[in-house]
């Protein structure tokens, strides 16, 4: 899990490491515990530092750096620890070939033992340095340097994306398996990178890079080939992002800006979706999927929080349904029929967990649909169906409009696929953008995050819709304030751990929809007997105000969108929390945005 780029410009000399170092800061959301570079001129340079961003760029030569090519990477540690030696690029033996790599090798072991007995020396613990030494040897061997690239990489067994430099030579060399890679081809040179963010500021225009594919960029172009050395056809694609949708546009954080782009993700999702005249969804892109007899989610942390939501709605409407956690999914071991449907619910479309349980699903001959955010991600390719969340580039590891978008993308499948909609349920989902934009404007969030920032714990409890959300809230809240944070079935709290609630505790009530029930009232009751503070999520005024220390008011909808409603709540409480705290809220210790390794 981490973020490669490289890049050639049409003509040479062109700041190439500006490209380089401006796009890692788009790519930093996948790893940013080390980062480095590789300029090739007539040699290669190599500069590397241990932790974010800005430390490589006070030790990197910006204004006498300069040469025909590039590569950087920012990293999520695998294989060894994040230090400099263990940064990419690495380096052969002679310096003559740098490399930055995505993935995880899986034979690197025994890859690495008989090099080290052919004579080759190591300077890191990663697994990604036994690519340059077997680049190495090829070149010893005659092989050009496309030749010598290929080769190595067919000896590597596991998941990579990978990126080369050699000195004296204008291109960058590429490869794609199991890890994404897109090139960019611009009007000042060409980019390839693990995502559009790296250059969106340069080129909007995309070639997705498959499975098993090799590119080439060089200044007067860009070759991509199969795993046989063959041409392959590729299209450009125009994609609809702007370049400041990957800036903060004046927002603190990457989050803050998210929370308040919901709208206008929501806008973006439901856009040609929805018919007002007969209250239908349909979904163009699901073509032939009918009504299933069974829907099993699979997916990770916050989707599959969604995921839980979604099988309520798919429950609701008698389709049996439940969401797993896609790292314990054993598609063998719940059979389905082949009326049934596995979706793989995944913002970045690249969650290793994910994937690998989409492929059981496919090999056990089930139908699969990828709810994904990410055009040409990994997820899209990996099932029979796609549907995009719409939501536009998510840059803070925290996932918030993706959520957002990933509710009101999945409540619009179960409609379509259970013909369940209503000109009611229509109307509902398109006032959700006016009335996020309406929490946004009025949330008094920030105040309840002040009040209790120095809480030792916090809980979330919700009922039925309100579930799901409560165990967001809380990831949320751990997630970015490091505080201790749980969520749970409010019913579930007096089953133990009520006996962690007491004054110092603050709990988070979902208090809306059907969640207004006399139980979920009952419940709060308990929690306040205990001394416990309550800060309630809600849409109602009356019962619920008296009996609560701080109300967060929602407007009133449908229940089944309450929660989408509730959750700009949650994400506020949240963020102000962890900005009350000083917290790194973009970039969370030891997290990172797109998890690859299972
Ligand atoms: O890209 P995905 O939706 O597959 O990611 C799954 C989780 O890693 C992700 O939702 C994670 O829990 C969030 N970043 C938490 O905010």
């Amino acid at each position: 899990m981490c973020g490669i780029i490289g890049y050639t410009p049409a003509e040479t000399n062109q700041g190439v490491i500006d490209v380089i170092l401006d796009g890692l800061s788009g790519l930093e959301y996948r790893g940013y515990d080390s980062a480095g570079v590789a300029i090739a001129d007539s040699s290669v340079s190599v500069f590397k530092r241990e932790g974010e961003l800005s430390e490589l760029e006070s030790a990197v030569p910006r204004d006498s750096l300069d040469g025909d090519a590039g590569i950087g990477h920012t990293r999520w540690s695998t294989h060894g620890p994040p230090t400099d030696a263990n940064a990419h690029p690495h380096t052969d033996c002679h310096g003559t070939v740098a490399v930055a790599h995505n993935g995880i090798i899986e034979n690197y072991r025994a890859l690495r033992a008989e090099l080290e007995a052919a004579g080759h020396e190591f300077d890191s613990a990663t697994d990604t340095e036994v690519i340059p030494h077997l680049i190495e040897i090829a070149l010893e061997q005659g092989a050009d340097a496309e030749t010598a690239f290929r080769r190595a990489i067919g000896q590597l067994e596991g998941s990579y994306a990978v990126v080369a430099v050699f000195s004296g030579l204008e291109g960058v060399y590429a490869a794609r398996h199991q890890s994404p890679l897109v090139v960019g081809v611009g009007e000042d040179g060409y980019h390839i990178a693990s995502d559009v963010p790296a250059f969106l500021e340069h080129t909007d225009r995309v070639i997705y890079l498959q499975d098993g594919q090799f590119a080439t960029i060089c200044p007067s172009g860009v070759e991509v080939t199969d795993e046989r050395g063959s041409i392959v056809e590729t299209s450009v694609e125009t994609i609809a992002w702007e370049p400041e949708d990957a800036g903060k546009s004046g927002y603190g954080h990457y989050m803050q800006k998210e929370i308040n782009e919901q709208p206008r993700a929501i806008r973006d999702c439901i856009r040609g979706r929805l018919s007002d005249l007969d209250g239908t969804v349909s979904i163009d892109e699901l073509g032939g999927v009918g009504r299933p007899s069974a829907v099993h989610f699979v997916a990770c942390g916050t989707s599959y929080h969604a995921s839980l939501y979604a099988a309520r709605l798919f429950r609701d409407r008698g389709v049996p349904a439940m969401a797993f956690h896609a790292s314990e999914y054993d598609a063998d071991a719940v059979p389905l029929d082949n009326e049934a449907l596995v979706v793989g619910v995944t913002q970045s479309g690249e969650t290793a967990d994910t994937l690998s349980a989409l492929r059981g699903a496919n090999r056990a001959g089930a139908e699969t649909l990828s709810v994904t955010n990410v055009v040409g991600s990994s997820a899209s390719r990996e099932a029979d169906h796609v549907m995009y969340i719409r939501a536009g580039p998510e840059i803070s590891v925290a996932a918030t409009k993706t959520f957002a978008s990933q509710q009101v993308a999945l409540a619009m499948l179960s409609d379509a696929l259970t013909d369940a909609s209503s000109r009611g349920s229509v109307e509902a989902l398109r006032a959700l953008p006016d009335q996020i934009q309406s929490i946004l404007d009025d949330s008094r969030a920030r105040e309840s995050a002040d009040t209790y920032a120095d809480a030792d714990a916090y809980f979330f409890i919700g009922r039925g819709y309100g579930a799901p959300v409560a165990l967001e809230g809380a990831l949320k809240m751990k997630e970015i304030t490091y505080k201790h944070a749980e969520g749970f079935p409010a019913g579930e709290l007096k089953h133990g751990p009520l006996a962690l609630v007491n004054e110092r505790t603050p709990v988070v009530a979902v208090v809306s929809g059907e969640s207004k029930s006399e139980k979920m009232l009952g419940n709060v009751k308990e929690v306040e007997a205990r001394g416990a503070p309550v800060i309630a999520v809600t849409d109602s005024a009356g019962e619920v105000q008296s009996d609560v220390d701080d109300i967060l008011r929602v407007p009133q909808t449908k229940p089944r969108f309450m929660p989408i409603l509730a959750n700009v709540q949650l994400q506020l409480l949240s963020y102000w929390t962890a900005h009350r705290l000083g917290r790194s809220i973009d970039k969370p210790r030891n997290l990172a945005k797109s998890v690859t390794v299972e």
